[in-house]
Formats: structure tokens, sequence, C-alpha cells
């Protein structure tokens, strides 16, 4: 037997007995004729004691160990006399009377502690050390009891897990797909799943009645911190439902994951907004409500007073951030730069001080008096003493803008606690999105999502202003989820497809069997996907979704560390068919 407990488990209950335990040497410390040694697992910290007294030779061995050695001890367990509170074995320690060296190991390229002093590069190099680390492997307990509790909250609620296909064929809707050769039909390739999408909808086909899959999708896209090449989606779809069953559903589901992983409940049902509301109030389809700062429209109240700008403006928006009349003119100015950003794209900005005294200080004085100053206030509900940012332009660059703007404040006005989860259904999506360059409609969500019953008429005088039975979950303005009811009709999927362009030939090519697949009894069914990697990240406060993924990719796309993508060699190609010939950029 390597160990007869792990190292976190020893407490004052175990003192006397004698124990035996491995793992890896976290730190060595030497004081007078003691060395004290730190042995890790996964589980905690134990400290060591050798005695130069009691045992020269063994305390000898110990003094020649080196950092991640992995050593096997037996040794009695005794009371600390200098006891360590922040540790749950700081109490006890152990008498070491004999180690073993079970392996030897050479210094680590950085070092193995909460704060290490590795940069990025060089962790996500030797990646299987970083998980070495408290607060990665932390991040992947936590993914661990994330997907348990998924899979035990869908299991009692009737889901089925059922596994799809990771070779599939490409379509051309959402991102670009990953592709893969395939050897035994040359010339032809496989694409990697976006997402099961296809695949759930059939199964509802098939009569499963209640699917999910924790589910590897692959797209291949421009990188972000809240988004990888390659992520999982908690995929779920079920038949014989209604909008509202789906979101009381996974609004259950979330609550679950509070209330068993975060140890918070939840009570109160999710707010539900408008896509419509979300775009008006905060310029965004993900908002953050964790805070309030809602935009207010003030293009008429400012139009007509020979200021240029606004009056040019096809839209004026005002945030007004309470208690920062104080603002210097140094902050201001950083506000400034902030939204002058290429990435935000703002002209400049204009603020309005709400002095205690009742007057007004803005960037506009010329143009507007104080009156009009006190009208603008009243519409933006300001309080003495508060702030009035306004941006103006066009309307969505705008909007988009003064969203960047009002997280911004919301981050300086410490409004965004990461111990704060403010959950939020966004619905009424709009069925399409109209694209200037190509000049056609894309679906916002993808082909397959059912129109409002109420605006089917819209689809063939207003396609625009239809509706989508279409939902995204959204926390502290993380996109956590999304889905739709989806077309279960032919006919009605027919005609999707032919207002997203497509030729009954293409649409017939592509989606055949989905068409197909519909002529022999398609239940009413909707679904959606969560991003586990993204839950996870807003479970455990992280900035990026890296931390939470065992071997992830860099912003290239790269693993670094059994460096992929990587060229193959001439024999493989050969076997594919393929010769490889790179297009000059
Ligand atoms: P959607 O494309 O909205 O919907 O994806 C669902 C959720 O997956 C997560 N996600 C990502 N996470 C990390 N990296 C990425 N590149 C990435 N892309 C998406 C997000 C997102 O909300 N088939 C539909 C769902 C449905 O209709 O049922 C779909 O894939 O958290």
């Amino acid at each position: 037997m390597y160990r007869t407990h792990t190292c976190g488990e020893l407490r004052l209950s175990h003192i006397g007995q004698q124990v035996t335990l491995a793992g890896w040497v976290q730190r060595v410390r030497r004081m007078g004729g003691m060395i004290f040694v730190d042995l890790r697992d996964r589980f905690g910290i134990t400290q060591l004691v050798f005695n130069q007294e009691t045992n020269a030779d063994l305390c000898a061995q110990a003094n020649e160990l080196g950092r991640e050695f992995v050593i096997q001890v037996q040794a009695e367990v005794a009371e600390r006399s200098n006891k360590n509170k922040h540790i749950p074995t700081g109490e006890i320690e152990l008498l070491v009377s004999t180690m073993r060296v079970l392996n030897t190991s050479e210094t680590p390229p950085f070092t193995i502690e909460d704060n290490t002093d590795g940069g990025d590069d060089l962790r996500m190099k030797y990646r299987y050390l970083d998980l070495r680390r408290n607060t990665v492997r932390e991040n992947m307990i936590l993914r661990h009891k994330v997907a348990f509790e998924t899979r035990r909250y869908l299991d009692q609620m009737g889901f089925l897990e059922v596994e799809t296909p990771i070779l599939i064929a490409s379509t051309p809707e959402g991102a670009r797909d990953f592709v893969v050769p395939s050897r035994m039909n040359q010339g032809q390739f496989y694409a990697l799943p976006q997402s099961p999408q296809l695949f759930k909808q059939l199964l509802m086909v098939s009569g499963f009645d209640k699917y999910f899959q924790i589910a590897k999708c692959f797209r291949d896209e421009d990188l972000r911190a809240d988004r990888q090449p390659e992520f999982t989606q908690i995929d779920c779809e079920m038949s014989f439902v209604k909008q509202e069953d789906v979101l009381n559903l996974f609004e259950g589901m979330m609550k679950h994951l509070f209330r068993f992983v975060k140890n918070i409940d939840m009570t109160d049902a999710f707010p539900r907004m408008t896509w419509a509301d979300a775009m008006k109030y905060y310029g965004s389809d993900k908002p953050d409500i964790r805070f309030d700062m809602q935009f207010v429209e003030i293009k008429e109240l400012v139009s007509g007073k020979n200021f240029v700008v606004f009056d040019e403006a096809d839209y004026v928006g005002a945030i007004c951030a309470s208690n920062c009349a104080t603002y210097t003119r140094k902050q201001l100015d950083e506000l400034t730069d902030f939204v002058k950003r290429p990435q935000i794209g703002a002209k400049g900005l204009v603020y309005i001080r709400c002095e205690a005294d009742g007057t007004f200080k803005s960037s506009v004085d010329k143009f507007y008096t104080n009156d009009d100053l006190a009208k603008i206030a009243t519409a933006c509900k300001a309080e003495k003493g508060d702030l009035i940012l306004i941006l103006a332009g066009a309307t969505e660059k705008t909007q988009k803008a003064l969203c960047e703007l009002r997280l911004e404040m919301g981050s300086r006005l410490g409004l965004r606690d990461k111990n704060v989860f403010a959950p939020l259904w966004v619905i009424d999506f709009p069925l399409f999105q109209w694209d200037e360059e190509t000049q056609r409609f894309y679906a916002m969500h993808h082909p397959f999502t059912c129109p409002n019953e109420d605006d089917i008429a819209l689809l063939d005088t207003n396609p625009g202003k239809v509706r989508a039975t279409a939902y995204d979950m959204v926390i502290n303005g993380v996109e956590l989820g999304g889905g739709s009811i989806r077309i279960h009709e032919s006919a009605l999927q027919k005609k999707m497809f032919e207002l997203l362009g497509f030729t009954p030939e293409q649409a017939e090519a592509q989606f055949g069997f989905l068409m197909s697949a519909f002529k022999y009894g398609a239940p009413p069914h909707g679904g959606l996907a969560f991003g586990l990697d993204r839950l996870v990240s807003l479970f455990a406060g992280l900035d990026s979704i890296r931390d939470c993924i065992a071997f992830p990719k860099n912003n290239s796309g790269r693993d670094v560390m059994i460096d992929a993508p990587s060229v193959i060699d001439n024999a493989q190609l050969d076997e594919l068919g393929l010769r490889i010939e790179l297009k000059k950029s």
C-alpha cells in the first residue's frame, strides 16, 4: 500500500497513529537540527519533520530532497506546537521514521505556488506542472462539480445523455468549421461539429424526448477571453415543449448548480428582458444587470441648440454615474480616451456635473443653459453630486460605445462584484439579421429557429421585424447559454431556407437529411446549450475561460505543450491523397 491517508486528511484526532503518506515535496525548510518538508498531493499539504538528533541518517536523506521529488514516508502523527491556521492539517505534523524517494524531479521551470513566478507561455508549455498549482486544480475540481451536478439534475428530470458524432459534414452557417481530410474518401473532408444542433433535433424525431450531452464543440473563430476553438457545451433538447417550459426547466438547472456548487440559494425568478429593451437600455444583448445605470435617449432634448455634434447625430444617449460629480479633469480625460480607443470608436465624450449647489457644469456650457442641463438631468434621474456622461453618433455604434463606457464606470465604481450574481433571460430576439455587405438576411441564432407565432405573417411582408422564439441566459454580462424553439414542419423550414437565400438544391444538399426526417413525424421541440467553460469561469471568478480548461489553446489557437497544430509528413499526405501548396499571402 502506497499510503494510508492523503496529505489533506490528518487532524488532531489522529495523534499517536502510525501512518504512511505519499506525495510531492512542495518546500524544504531547514531550521537548526530540524528539517521541515511540506508534502503535497491533490488533497492538501502535510508538514513532515525530520530530526537530526533522533535520526541523523534520515535527516541527511531529507537534506537531499528537492522541489517536486515524489516521496513516501512512514511517520507518527504529532500535535504541532506552532500551529498553522491557514491549512486544515495545520494542527498536526508527522514525525518521520522512514522515507523512500519514489522519484526525483528536475527543478521545475516555475514555482508551483498560488502566486507563481511563471509567465503565461511558460505555464502553458508545462501545463502538467501548472495543473499541480492549487488555484488551477481548484478550477478543475469546480468544473468536475458543475458537470456532475448538471448530470444529476438532468438525470432527475428524465434526460438521457447521448453522444453524437465528431466527424460530420461541413455546413456554411455560423462560424468557420475545422475540417478533417478523409483517407477513405479522397478529396473529401469531414467537419468537426460547431455544436450537436442537427443531431439533437434528429434525436427528437427519434422520440428520445429529453436529450443532453456534455459535448465538445469546435469553432474556427478569432479567440477572446471567453472563446476557445475547442470548448464544451451542456447541450440539451426537449420534445413537446414551448419556450416557457424550456426557460423554467433550465432556470431550475441554474438554481440547482448555484445551490449545490456555490452554496447560493437563488429563490427569485430570473428576470426577463426583451432583446429590444436590452439594446435600448444597455446597448448589448447580454447586459450586466448587477448595476443600473441604464441608457437614457436624449436626442430630442438636446437638438436645436446649435451644437452640431448632437444635431447631426442619429442617437444621443446618456448614463448617470451616482456621486461622480467630483471627477477631476484627469479622470474625465481618461474616460474620454477610453471611449476614443479604436475598438470603441466614439469621437468624444460630453459630461454634465450635477453640483452639490444645484447648478451644472458641463463640457458643452456654450450651447446649453442651466435650465437645458437641468432638463437633461431630470430625464436621467440625476441627483446632486451625480455625473452624466453622454455619447452621440450613429445609433448602433454609439450604443455599443455607451455600453462599454457603462461597464467601465461599473468597474470603476466597484459595482461588478464577482461574488454577486445577477441572472437574466433575454428573450424575443429578432429572427434575422440584415447584412449590408452581402445584402441578405442571416439567421440571428440559426436557421432552425422557429419564428414567434404572432409574427409568422411578417415573414412575407417584413422579415426584419419577425421575432424568434429564441432566448439567452445571461449572468453578469456573460452569455452563458442560448437556444430556441425549433421549426418542426418541413414547409416552414423550407421557407426559412428560402428567406436565408438558399436555393432548394443548396438546402437539400446541406440539410436534406433533416428535411427528410421532418417528413416522418417530427414532434414540436426546442432546447438550448450552455457554455460549460463560461459557466465554470463565472463560478470561479476567472477572467479567462482558459483557466478552467485542463489543456487550453493560446490566443493563436496553438497548444504550445504538444506543439499543435503541426505539419504532417509526406507519407500521411500521400495516404490522404493531398499535396500542400500554401497560398502566398
Ligand atoms: P450558441 O452558438 O449560442 O448556440 O452556443 C451556446 C453557448 O456555447 C458557448 N460558446 C462558447 N464558449 C466558449 N468558446 C466558444 N468559442 C463558444 N461559442 C459558444 C456560449 C454560448 O452561449 N446549437 C446552439 C444551441 C441551441 O440552439 O440549442 C448553439 O450552439 O456560452
